[in-house]
């Protein structure tokens, strides 16, 4: 069978609204795939929600709902919610999931009889009251070092210490406030420390970029330490086989979900494929994951180990985003700048975001600030101005009843065939930069594309001297739109919508990647008749987005 590639997202958490933050991973990712698919790779695309874990689990109590409710509720929301960004996921689930348990329990397995699980005793909080043991953001109280209040039991916000929740001065629950005890249980390690030299390899091989690789650097400094892979009960998990009132915990069965949502897909969508066969160390199966810098260490430490013991296929690339700032700041509820995907949706159509983030994210993982003046401004220049007023001026003209939407014979004119040429002479470097997920590059030069077609449209100026010129006019627009024939092959996977529609106008499909690269001029069917025409995309208006943003302030 030909060679697929797997392209992941970052599971999100399933107790909370998406936000533009999970938009930009995931259109970013939609955007490589769908040119994958262009270029004519099979291409399986996955995400899920992800349930697990202690605060799930108590927002849950809070509203009085059992957890596996409360979750359902998310995973409808953000599947609708990616749907209509037009994220073309071939699965989205959940790791709430028998596929999921299953996989989890095998690969524990596998760590369990390669030697690699080990058992010790640890000290943790414990709320009498609550009768649970509490994680370290569960536990509040005075900052050892600078002796500010209430913060948290692992790092301090006023100031930075680091430190273990024990040594907080006057250590409460934050759930009934009480003051905590410190009660030891037995847990269980998966031995990281063994997999050094392995990582170091592995890392330095091109599974993440340069930058990434020497952030790392700084784990194996302080040197690696196993890692705690259970969590006692109650807790919303996978009981651990074997064990009592023991979970597994909610980051080790989390990317275990990449491989859960491919053995659903398999079995939905594809039976002559198998997780098993797709994952297994000999699979030419290319996996790609796609997540923001904050989750670096859970997929380029513990998950490539685990996978290599569990004699699992490894990642080719772990592709790392920066995070998303709006107007240069975190986002934030009280500024309206904590934007959910669902309200943008109320307001605004999602190809502006998809189109302008493109052109903001580079291959790197620098954060991006998202202007919204700029975001209006640069969408109104960039895919209302330059993209959408091309297909205008062309397509309204060529329909007209001096025209009748019909396109010239292709020899009329020489300066509009070296501009389509020149279009085409560009496909090879686009096709690079999207290869190398440099969308910003990528939509710098189908730009250019779209500037090169209406300068020499402004020059030639066809509806001047229309009517004094009936068929030297049809050439030059003809021309036109051969290059918008080629920006809606190039734009497709940004836009994927908007290209089909510039496509129809056309009455035409959308061309792939794949077949724009070995075309030649002319690329239309110079007999067929153009369909019905009407504007591209409508402006962004400012007070829209002011809408947006009063509809996003929480009081
Ligand atoms: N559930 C974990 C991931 C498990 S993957 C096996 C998680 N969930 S999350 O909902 O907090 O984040 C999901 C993804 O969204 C992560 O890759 C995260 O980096 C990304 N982002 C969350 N907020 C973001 C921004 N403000 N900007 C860009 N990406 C952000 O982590
Ligand atoms: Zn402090």
């Amino acid at each position: 069978m030909s060679k697929l590639t797997l392209v992941t997202c970052a599971l999100p958490y399933a107790n909370g609204p998406l936000h533009l933050g999970h938009m930009v991973e995931n259109i970013q990712a939609d955007i490589f795939v769908r040119f994958l698919r262009s270029m004519g790779n099979e291409v399986v695309f996955l995400c899920a929600d992800d349930t697990h874990g202690t605060p799930i689990e108590l927002k849950a109590l809070e509203k009085a709902e059992p957890p596996e409710v409360f979750v359902q509720r998310f995973f409808e929301e953000h599947q609708k919610d990616f749907v209509e960004f037009d994220i073309s996921h071939d699965m989205f689930g959940s790791t709430h999931n028998p596929e999921n348990q299953f996989w989890s329990n095998e690969i524990y397995a596998r760590l369990k009889q390669a030697g690699h699980i080990a058992r010790r005793d640890i000290e943790q909080a414990f709320d009498e009251h609550a009768n649970r043991f509490l994680p370290d953001r569960f536990v509040k109280g005075t900052c050892p070092r600078c002796k500010a209040p209430e913060q948290y039991g692992d790092v301090c916000e006023k100031c930075g210490a680091i430190y273990r929740p024990r040594e907080l001065i006057d250590a409460r629950s934050a759930l009934t406030r009480k003051p905590c005890i410190w009660k030891s249980s037995e847990h269980l390690f998966f031995e990281l420390v063994k997999f050094e030299a392995f990582l170091k390899e592995l890392l330095s091989s091109g599974f993440v970029s340069e930058g990434i690789a020497a952030q790392l650097q700084q784990f194996f400094e302080k040197g690696l330490a196993d890692w705690d892979i259970s969590r006692d009960g109650p807790y919303f998990g996978f009981p651990i086989p074997g064990e009592d009132n023991k979970f597994f915990y909610v980051w080790l069965d989390a990317p275990i979900g990449y491989i859960s949502m491919t053995d659903v897909w398999a079995k939905q969508k594809c039976p002559t494929r198998s997780a098993q066969q797709l994952w297994s160390e000999e699979a030419d199966t290319r996996i790609i994951h796609f997540i923001g810098k904050d989750i670096v260490y859970f997929h380029c430490l513990f998950w490539p180990a685990i996978l290599h013991v569990a004699n699992l296929k490894l990642p080719q690339r772990v592709h790392v985003h920066g995070f998303l700032t709006v107007n240069g700041e975190k986002m934030s509820k009280t500024r309206g700048t904590f934007i959910e995907a669902r309200k943008y949706l109320n307001h605004l159509d999602p190809n502006y975001l998809r189109f302008y983030l493109a052109s903001l994210l580079g291959p790197g993982h620098e954060d991006l600030d998202f202007s919204l003046k700029e975001f209006r401004q640069r969408t109104n220049a960039e895919l209302v101005n330059n993209l959408g007023n091309l297909a205008q001026r062309t397509l309204s003209l060529l329909s007209s009843p001096a025209l009748q939407g019909k396109l010239a014979v292709a020899d009329g004119n020489a300066e509009g065939r070296r501009m389509v040429e020149a279009a085409l002479a560009k496909l090879p470097h686009i096709k690079q930069a999207f290869e190398a997920v440099d969308l910003r590059q990528a939509m710098k030069l189908i730009l250019e594309i779209g500037s090169e077609a209406n300068l020499y449209l402004t020059q030639q100026a066809p509806w001047k001297w229309v009517k004094e010129d009936v068929e030297a006019a049809r050439a030059v627009l003809s021309e036109t739109a051969e290059t918008l024939f080629v920006l809606s092959g190039l734009l497709w996977p940004v836009v994927p919508k908007l290209a089909q529609k510039l496509a129809a106008q056309l009455n035409v499909e959308v061309p792939s990647f794949q077949h724009l690269l070995s075309a030649s001029y002319p690329l239309l069917d110079r007999t067929r008749p153009l369909g019905p025409v009407s504007p591209l995309i409508a402006r962004m208006e400012a007070s829209v987005v002011d809408a947006l943003v009063s509809s996003s302030k929480t009081p």
